[in-house]
């Protein structure tokens, strides 16, 4: 971990220079080991290899071994503690190997495998680089016909650069079924990485079964969806040590996270008699940042949170305890008497230093556990307790200062370890929260910056990818945000950066895409972009696609499904008549993306009208209500009709809970000049020229995926706007207000249609 001393950055010279740069498809593993040596010839493990354990410690992890290969092959290796002279994989601990805890070797060579290391966890990651260099059938749940087990001849020395190597996950703005969490243990020994975060209280949901306060689940695992249905789930505490423990076989710590002083609404909810205002409260059902919050001035909170965590800790063995502590507004305790009360009791100066005042009340409560308090960077607000570690997530700065003030750190700032961000074109990927972070850039990532002085860098523990789950829906959603990105970031954490080659780390993903399909992972696979799914043309229309990875694309236009044989994409296509372009994304493995269908229509200029304008912005109707569907709008008759003068966002209410209505807006939208536009919304419907042009259904409305375009010549033309100001997938429309965007194709920016491009 501590590796950056000129003596250390000369080995690393040297292991660069050692380390395996080409491409063998045989010797393919991740994270790049520290040094790796090919050697000629190959060893096979068949029904008599025996396997031996120096110590019994190790039965486990040659158990590891022998059911992956019985599960695939129905071989019954046996596990000795006689070291065979030959056709073996012996694991053996040894005192007297140069490395460090977690580092190990392996070697491959006639008479059989041997893989030393200090530890049972060096061992462990020994097997998992043995594993990678296995067939990929290795993964296989299934039988597979006439195996070889055959592994080439290596050396291996290796060891992490970083001692924190994780992933968090937000189980509960989406609940995720103690299987897929198995799931993702499996990614993460196979990655060598060590450290779940289960983040398992929020505003949305109390997900751990707490005996002495069952309100928290009874009540505060569910919430009522702004559809109007039911959504919860939570862990029983059987479910819980069932999930530690497998972790644990797999040499992870899960560190739990219970959110506090915000991030409560769930508890409050169930026990609102630890809010400043008692409440009642309901479970939140919409993402972003409730201001009820934990009171900090009674002490039956204290006596409350003591208690649920003497129950968390006892469930978890792991080193640390994250308690939270981020986006805790300050409004209901400037209001509250008795966090006022305990503000000059305790002669604080202002709600920062209440917060302060808070973390450090349960960090005591934490050291008398024997657990090292972990927290998210507003922790530093107003004082950071004594043994705090800090997990910078706004940026670098509260990690850099946290390190500066001699507190351990867990680097995860958003740009890189945000892993709900999108990781391709909003507008044909999944709904996502924002943002952007591709592959490489996370792959790109440097856990110690730069201006960390060199004596405070070994504060840095390492880094995690962090899963919220406000827009993955499903499990599968999960997956598909996580892997691969999760897959670059364990190398960020393993390899040193001399090590760290983005060419070459992307070559070899491709065993590991195998064994992700073995395992039944839904990983992304970069979809084909540039266009949308409707395309207008007057003449001639050039379609040039592009994914974020230059991988093979193949397509086909008679409109049916395109395999492996279709035509390879290798330049913008050209059409001059009506065509349906089928699409996918290709990896080396064979394994296809979903397909996109982009239809090409032939159309022509729609002339504007000559209308006679009353006035700018639109014409509204509006009613009160919830309208599960657009056609419900049909029935209604009594709107209320108004002119509405100002861009419609403007008219809006933010409050949550409580929207619910809709609105037609009609009128003209004034095209600045002919062309053909592509237009965005958020709307339900769009309308222009008398064409649908845009229906997002029941979609989240977000980042739309249903642009479309039209051939407009310059003057005005109607339009009618449907909006329904709900909330669908936790996401409130009010928030963003109806907007519609459009630009010339071609262009790169879209303009947002104004309130001066409006009238009727
Ligand atoms: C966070 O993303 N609110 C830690
Ligand atoms: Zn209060």
């Amino acid at each position: 971990m501590k590796l950056i001393s000129l003596l250390s950055l000369f080995i690393l010279l040297i292991l660069m220079s050692c380390s395996n740069q080409t491409v063998d498809r045989n010797v393919s593993i991740i994270p790049q080991p520290s040094k790796l040596e090919v050697n000629d010839g190959e060893f096979e493990i068949t029904k008599t290899t025996k396997l031996y354990v120096s110590d019994n410690v190790l039965d486990g992890t040659a158990r590891f071994l022998s059911e992956k290969i019985n599960s695939t092959s129905h071989f019954e290796l046996a596990v000795v503690n006689e070291k065979p002279k030959k056709n073996y994989v012996a694991f053996i601990l040894s005192d007297s190997l140069e490395l460090t805890k977690e580092g190990y070797q392996l070697k491959v060579f006639e008479s059989g495998i041997e893989i030393g290391a200090k530890t049972p966890e060096g061992i462990f990651y020994g097997l998992q680089s043995l594993l990678q260099l296995l067939p990929s059938e290795v993964e296989s749940p299934q039988f597979v016909q006439k195996m070889k087990w055959i592994v080439p001849f290596v050396s291996i020395e290796d060891e992490p650069r970083f001692q924190w190597r994780g992933m968090h996950l937000d189980v509960c703005r989406h609940f995720v079924p103690l299987e897929n969490i198995k799931k993702h243990l499996d990614m993460m020994a196979m990655l060598k990485l060590n450290t779940f975060h289960w983040h398992l209280t929020e505003d949305q949901a109390w997900r751990i079964e707490i005996k002495k306060y069952p309100l928290l689940t009874e009540i505060g695992s569910k919430r009522i969806e702004g559809e109007g249905h039911e959504y919860g789930g939570y862990y029983t505490q059987e479910d819980i040590k069932e999930i530690v423990k497998y972790a644990a076989d797999r040499y992870i710590q899960v560190v739990p996270e219970i959110e506090l002083p915000g991030h409560a609404l769930a508890a409050l909810t169930a026990y609102p008699e630890f809010s400043c205002t008692g409440g009642p409260f309901k479970v939140r059902n919409v993402w972003g940042v409730e201001p009820d919050v934990y009171c900090a001035g009674k002490e039956e909170t204290f006596q409350f949170l003591e208690d649920v965590i003497e129950e968390v800790v006892s469930l978890f063995p792991s080193e640390y305890f994250h308690i939270g502590g981020d986006e805790c507004p300050k409004d209901r305790w400037k209001e509250c008497p008795e966090c006022q009360k305990r503000i000059k009791q305790e002669e604080l100066e202002d709600e920062h230093q209440l917060q302060s005042y808070f973390i450090k009340r349960i960090e005591k409560v934490l050291l008398a556990h024997n657990k090292k308090m972990i927290g998210w960077d507003e922790i530093l607000e107003g004082g950071l307790a004594e043994s705090a570690a800090v997990m910078s997530w706004r940026g670098e700065e509260g990690g850099i200062e946290a390190a500066n003030q001699g507190h351990d750190v867990v680097m995860t700032p958003g740009n890189w370890c945000y892993l709900d961000h999108y990781q391709g074109d909003n507008r044909v990927e999944p709904v996502a929260i924002g943002g952007y972070t591709s592959l490489k850039e996370v792959y790109e990532y440097e856990p110690l910056p730069k201006e960390l002085k060199f004596d405070k860098q070994h504060h840095i523990l390492g880094t995690q990818g962090n899963v919220w789950t406000e827009y993955m829906y499903t499990p599968d959603l999960v997956e598909y945000r996580v892997y691969p990105r999760l897959i670059a970031l364990a190398e960020v954490n393993w390899a040193v950066p001399g090590n760290r080659v983005y060419d070459d780390f992307i070559v070899r993903l491709d065993n590991i895409h195998r064994r992700m399909d073995f395992l039944g992972i839904n990983y992304h696979i970069p979809l084909p972009e540039g266009p949308v799914n409707k395309m207008v043309f007057i003449d001639k229309i050039h379609v040039p696609f592009s994914n974020t990875r230059d991988l093979k694309m193949v397509y086909t236009t008679d409109g049916s499904k395109p395999t492996l044989a279709s035509n390879v994409y290798s330049q913008p296509l050209i059409f001059a008549q009506n065509k349906t372009i089928k699409i996918a994304t290709v990896l080396e493995t064979g394994k296809m993306s979903p397909v996109r269908t982009i239809k090409l229509v032939q159309t022509k200029y729609v002339d504007p009208l000559n209308p006679e304008i009353k006035g700018a912005g639109l014409l509204e109707r509006y009613v009160e209500g919830d309208f599960k569907k657009v056609e419900d709008l049909d029935a209604v008759n009594d709107w209320t009709e108004r002119v509405n003068v100002m861009r419609p966002s403007k008219k809006m209410k933010r409050d949550g809970h409580k929207i619910t209505s809709a609105s037609v807006f009609t009128g003209y939208l004034e095209i600045p000049e002919d062309g053909i536009f592509e237009f965005s919304s958020n709307l339900d419907q769009f309308f222009i020229a008398g064409q649908l042009l845009i229906d997002n259904k029941e979609e989240v409305k977000r980042f739309s995926r249903n642009n479309s375009t039209i051939a407009l010549r310059k003057g005005m033309h109607p339009v009618k706007l449907v909006f329904r100001n709900n909330i669908i997938g936790g996401w409130p429309q009010a928030w963003n207000g109806p907007s519609v965007r459009f630009r010339l194709l071609g262009e790169d920016d879209f303009v947002e249609a104004s309130s001066e491009m409006y009238s009727y």
